[in-house]
């Protein structure tokens, strides 16, 4: 399958496809304990939000086979640990309600076969772009390795800022944008005898699809860190943490040509809070218009409520 295409240019609508025919790749590679960077590094990173942030409502905007919203429903049930709950946004109310978003519905079979006996995750068919909920119905909004494979990331973040309530938190895990680059990677010259990460052209936005592994492929939307800062800051969410953590341990030991470049992120989460009163002095978004009048940015409901 050829997928000759100008990067300059948003994908053909057909590569969203993408994902039904390759659901399987991702959940027999990622899920279920299969991965190192979920299991030592995403997984324990969202436990940690959810103990500090305490949701009692949580979307998982393109939760593929489920296993992070099977992760909030087990914290949720087992309550805060010891520690949490200064920070926190709700009363800690349990059991947690999940929902999960996904367009693919070769996910969400999967994801409604691993639910787990007494921890129910609602899931709902739809897009990012354009989530069927009622504005600020969500404590928490979490999207892992999603927005860096869709068109629309804009619309999508200021969606978030919709259906997140006042003081809601949004938890965004993405493949690091700069040092995952495209064309970027770690480079042993052995004529000049250097060694160095090499970043491909950050600022340029790149829209591909890529064979990840033997005729799976997938579509991705590289872009500068700024554009999803800019669209948070435009959708009222403001950043309150950062992180880049290193690679874990799990993934050095499988991917023996990375341990020299283990200084280097493959990973970068965003943790932001809604605000109160959105900043108008934020730029719209592109493709988003300023909003306008007393309805205020987060206008528009849609759909009925989490299920
Ligand atoms: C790399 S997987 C991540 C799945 C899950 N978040 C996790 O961490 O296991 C990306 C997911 O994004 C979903 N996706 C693709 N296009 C989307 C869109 N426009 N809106 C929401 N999700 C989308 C895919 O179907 C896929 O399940």
């Amino acid at each position: 399958m050829s997928y000759l295409h100008d990067p300059a240019d948003a994908l053909p609508a057909e590569t969203s496809q993408l994902w039904e025919h390759n659901a399987r790749w991702w959940q027999e590679a990622f899920t279920e304990g299969a991965d190192p960077e979920y299991e030592e590094q995403i997984v324990p990173m969202l436990e940690a939000e959810l103990a500090r942030l305490r949701p009692s409502c949580l979307l998982d905007i393109g939760c593929g086979e489920g296993q992070l919203c099977r992760v909030a429903a087990r914290v949720g049930a087992e309550g805060a640990p010891v520690g949490a709950g200064a920070a926190g946004l709700g009363a800690g109310t349990v059991p947690l309600r999940v929902v999960g978003l996904d367009p693919t519905l070769a996910q969400l079979e999967v994801a409604a076969q691993r639910q787990v006996p007494g921890l129910p995750v609602g899931l709902v068919r739809g897009e990012a772009a354009s989530l069927p909920f009622p504005d600020g119905c969500f404590d928490v909004a979490l999207a892992c390795l999603v927005f860096e494979h869709i068109e629309g990331a804009d619309q999508a973040i200021s969606e978030v800022g919709r259906v997140l309530r006042p003081g809601g938190a949004f938890l965004l895990f993405l493949n690091h944008p700069l040092l995952q680059a495209p064309g970027s990677g770690w480079v042993d010259d052995q004529i000049l005898g250097e060694q160095y990460w090499r970043i491909g052209p950050y600022l340029v936005e790149h829209h591909s699809v890529e064979e990840v592994a033997k005729d799976v492929w997938i579509p991705f939307v590289h872009r500068p860190l700024s554009s999803y800062l800019n669209a948070m800051a435009a959708a009222g969410l403001y950043v309150t943490a950062m992180h880049e953590p290193a690679p874990p341990g799990g993934f050095l030991a499988r991917a023996g040509e990375y341990a020299e470049a283990a200084a280097f992120p493959r990973l970068a989460f965003l943790r932001a809070e809604k605000l109160a009163v959105p900043d108008r002095s934020a730029p719209p978004p592109r493709g988003v218009a300023r909003p306008t009048g007393a309805g205020g940015p987060w206008a528009a409901p849609t759909g009925p409520g989490p299920q």
